[in-house]
C-alpha cells in the first residue's frame, strides 16, 4: 500500500505535504514525489525515502503553491526507481499538464494501456497509475472532475486517488474504491490522506470517502459524487485519533513505544467491556446479533500475517471456551477455494488496519456464501469494518510501526471476550467465567512486570544475535505465538526464522539444528509442560541454544534450557497474552543490534491492500 496526502487552501502547501508523507512513510517508502500548482504544473519525484524528496524541493520557490498532491510509494507495478514514483502524468506532447496520485492496482491497465497506445499516448513508465493518468487526460473536456468520472468508469480494481490540472489551478479531485481516503475539513482548506495521522495536526473534522465515490475540491467548497455523478452528502465527523497518540515521544522507534503501550491499551480495549464482577461481557458492536451469535454452529476465523496468527489463537478459544466447532484459515487462500459455508456459520475478520485485500475480499465471499460476519478490527471506518454485519473495535490506538505488536495482543484479547460472550450464550458456566475475566483483567499488570525484563532479554539475545537460522517452538495457545515470534524475527531483523508445533519439529525440522542454533521455546505451565520439556532435550542433545519462555516459580525449568524469561502464571487460555511480549522483545533487539531499520522494515508496507 502507497501514502497519500493533497491540501488545498490558503497556506503554503509544501511543508505540510512533506510532513504529512512522513507520517505516512510506514505505508511504503520506495519512492516518494509531489506535484504543485503554482503558476503553472511542478512535479518532484524521487526514489526511497520522503527524505530525499524533501532535500529536492524545500528551496525551491516554484514548489511554494497552495495546492498540491504527493505520495509515498510501495511498488506494485514497477520497480521502485524515480520514472515509477508518483505523481504519474499525462501524455507529455497531447495532454492537458494533469498529475495523479494512486494507492491501489487498476487491473485492466494493460488492456487500457494498448487502447491509448493506439491512439497515439506515449508512456513513460511501468506503472498502471500513469494509464489513468493518460486516460483521464484522454477524456479530458474542459472539467477535471468529469474527465475524472468518466475515466473511473471504465477502470477495475482498487484505488485511492488525487489529481490535478494544469488549466483548472483551484481544483483538487479525489476518489476511491477499496483504498482508503479521508478528506479532512478545515476553514477555507482542505487536508487529504489515506489515513488520519495526516490530517490530525489541521484539522479534527473529516469525512470518509465510500467506494467509487469522487470529490471535487475548491478552497472554499467541496462536492461528492458518485463515478456516476449522482451528487452524495458525506457525513462529517470527529477524527479518532489525537496527535500525541501518533508521535514518537521519548521512544526511539514507533515498535518499542507500542510494546510499552500494550500494558494501557489492552486496559482501554478491555474498558466497559469485562465485568469481572458480575461475570459479564458486554460488548455493544454485536449486541444486535446475540441470537445469531447463541445460534452459532460454526466460526471461521480470516486474516493474513500476525492478525492470522491471532485468529489461530481464537480457534483454541472459541472450541475451549464456547465448544463451538471452528476453524481459521489464510485469507487468501479462502476466497479462491470452494469453501463449504453451512446455515449458522459466524466468519470474523481478524485485521488491524482493516484495509488488508486478502481479508477484505475474503470476509465478503464469507458474507456471499451466507455467513454472519464480524470484524475484530482496530482502524474505525475501515474498509473491513463497514463491510461486516457488526464487530469489535481493538481500541489499541494507531498502529505506526509496521511490525504489529499492541494490535495482536488487542485482537487476542478480543477473540478471547468474544469467545466467553458467545460460550456464556452456550455451554461455558458462570464460575468458569467469573476466573477466566478475573484473570484477564490482571493481564495488564502482568505485561508491565514482563516489559520491565527488556535488559535481561536484550543480554538473552545479544547471546545469540549472530546466528542467522532460528526455531520457534510451542504447544496448544503457544504454537501461534511461536509462529508470531519467527514472524516478527523475520520481518525486523531479515533472520531466518520458523515457528511450529513442538512436537512437529521431530518430523523434520530437527536435522536444521546444529551447535548454538537458537531455538526458542515456550514452556510456561499448563496441560502440555511436561511434553515441552522433552521437546527441549530433544533439542540441547543435539546442541541448540535453547531459550526458554517460562512460568515465574518454575524451579526445573533452568536445567532445561540456556536462557529463560520468566511471564507471571495466569491461566493457559489467557497466556499467549503475555507469552508474545518477551519474543516482540527478542525480535526488536535483534533487530536494533544489527542496526536494522526496525519501523520501516525493507520490502514491507503497514497494511496490504493490494492482493
Ligand atoms: C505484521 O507485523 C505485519 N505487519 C503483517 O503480517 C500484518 O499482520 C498483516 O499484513 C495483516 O495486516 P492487518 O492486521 O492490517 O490486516
Amino acid at each position: 500500500m502507497c501514502g497519500i496526502v493533497a491540501y488545498i487552501g490558503s497556506k503554503p502547501a509544501r511543508g505540510l505535504l512533506l510532513e504529512g508523507l512522513k507520517r505516512l512513510e510506514y505505508r511504503g517508502y520506495d519512492s516518494a514525489g509531489v506535484a504543485m500548482l503554482n503558476g503553472g504544473m511542478h512535479v518532484a519525484r524521487t526514489m526511497g525515502r520522503v527524505s530525499g524528496l524533501e532535500e529536492l524541493v524545500h528551496k525551491d520557490e516554484q514548489f511554494n503553491g497552495t495546492i498540491g498532491i504527493a505520495h509515498t510509494r510501495w511498488a506494485t507495478h514497477g520497480e521502485p526507481s524515480e520514472r515509477n514514483a508518483h505523481p504519474q502524468g499525462d501524455d507529455a506532447k497531447n495532454g492537458y499538464g494533469i498529475q495523479v496520485v494512486h494507492n491501489g492496482i487498476i487491473e485492466n491497465y494493460s488492456s487500457l494501456k494498448q487502447y491509448l497506445k493506439d491512439k497515439g499516448h506515449a508512456f513513460t513508465s511501468e506503472t498502471d497509475t500513469e494509464v489513468l493518468a493518460h486516460l483521464i487526460g484522454e477524456l479530458y473536456d474542459g472539467d477535471l472532475e468529469t474527465a475524472v468520472q468518466s475515466a473511473l468508469r471504465e477502470v477495475t480494481g482498487a484505488y485511492a486517488i488525487a489529481v490535478l490540472c494544469e488549466k483548472e489551478p483551484d481544483v483538487m479531485v479525489v476518489a476511491r474504491k477499496g483504498s482508503p481516503l479521508i478528506v479532512g475539513v478545515g476553514k477555507d482548506e482542505y487536508v487529504v490522506s489515506s489515513d488520519s495521522s495526516a490530517i490530525v495536526a489541521h484539522t479534527t473534522q473529516a469525512f470518509l470517502l465510500d467506494d467509487e465515490t469522487v470529490a471535487r475540491l475548491t478552497r472554499d467548497s467541496f462536492r461528492t459524487t458518485t463515478v456516476e455523478n449522482v451528487e452524495l452528502t458525506p457525513e462529517i465527523q470527529e477524527l479518532e485519533y489525537t496527535l500525541e497518540q501518533i508521535e514518537l515521544g521519548d521512544f526511539e522507534h514507533f515498535m518499542l513505544k507500542e510494546i510499552y503501550e500494550q500494558p494501557a491499551t489492552l486496559r482501554i480495549c478491555m474498558q466497559g467491556r469485562v465485568d469481572a464482577v458480575d461475570g459479564k461481557i458486554i460488548l455493544g458492536g454485536v449486541a444486535d446479533f446475540e441470537e445469531d451469535l447463541a445460534k452459532a454452529k460454526r466460526v471461521l476465523l480470516l486474516g493474513q500475517g500476525t492478525a492470522l496468527h491471532a485468529a489461530m489463537i481464537g480457534e483454541y478459544l472459541f472450541e475451549g471456551l464456547a465448544g463451538i466447532p471452528t476453524e481459521v484459515e489464510f485469507a487468501s487462500e479462502f476466497r479462491y477455494r470452494n469453501p463449504i459455508v453451512e446455515e449458522g456459520t459466524i466468519a470474523i475478520a481478524v485485521s488491524q488496519s482493516g484495509e488488508t485485500a486478502d481479508t477484505y475480499a475474503a470476509i465478503q465471499e464469507a458474507k456471499r456464501r451466507g455467513a454472519m460476519t464480524l470484524g475484530a478490527v482496530n482502524v474505525v471506518g475501515s474498509t473491513i469494518s463497514r463491510e461486516t454485519d457488526a464487530g469489535v473495535y481493538l481500541r489499541v490506538g494507531p498502529e505506526i510501526g509496521v511490525a504489529s505488536t499492541k494490535a495482536f495482543i488487542g485482537q487476542v484479547a478480543v477473540l478471547t471476550m468474544l469467545a466467553t460472550y458467545v460460550g456464556r450464550r452456550h455451554h461455558l458456566a458462570g464460575e468458569d467465567m467469573l476466573d477466566a475475566l478475573n484473570s484477564l483483567e490482571q493481564i495488564p499488570d502482568h505485561i508491565e512486570t514482563v516489559l520491565k525484563q527488556s535488559d535481561h532479554i536484550l543480554k538473552v539475545t545479544r547471546g545469540v544475535v549472530n546466528r542467522d537460522n532460528w526455531l520457534f517452538l510451542g504447544r496448544g495457545t503457544n504454537y501461534p505465538v511461536a509462529l508470531e515470534g519467527a514472524l516478527k524475527l523475520k520481518e525486523i531483523s531479515y533472520i531466518h526464522a520458523e515457528g511450529m508445533p513442538a512436537a512437529e519439529m521431530k518430523h523434520g525440522p530437527i536435522s536444521l539444528i546444529d551447535k548454538g542454533m537458537p531455538v526458542v521455546i515456550v514452556a510456561t505451565k499448563g496441560s502440555q509442560y511436561e511434553k515441552v520439556i522433552g521437546n527441549m532435550e530433544e533439542v540441547r542433545s543435539r546442541g541448540g541454544h535453547v531459550i526458554a519462555v517460562a512460568t515465574e516459580g518454575d524451579s526445573e525449568i533452568q536445567s532445561h534450557c540456556d536462557d529463560v524469561i520468566f511471564v507471571p502464571d495466569v491461566p493457559e487460555p489467557l497466556q499467549p497474552l503475555l507469552t508474545v511480549v518477551p519474543l516482540q522483545l527478542i525480535a526488536y533487539h535483534a533487530a536494533v543490534l544489527r542496526g536494522k531499520d526496525v519501523d520501516k522494515p525493507r520490502n514491507l508496507a503497514k497494511s496490504v491492500t493490494v492482493e
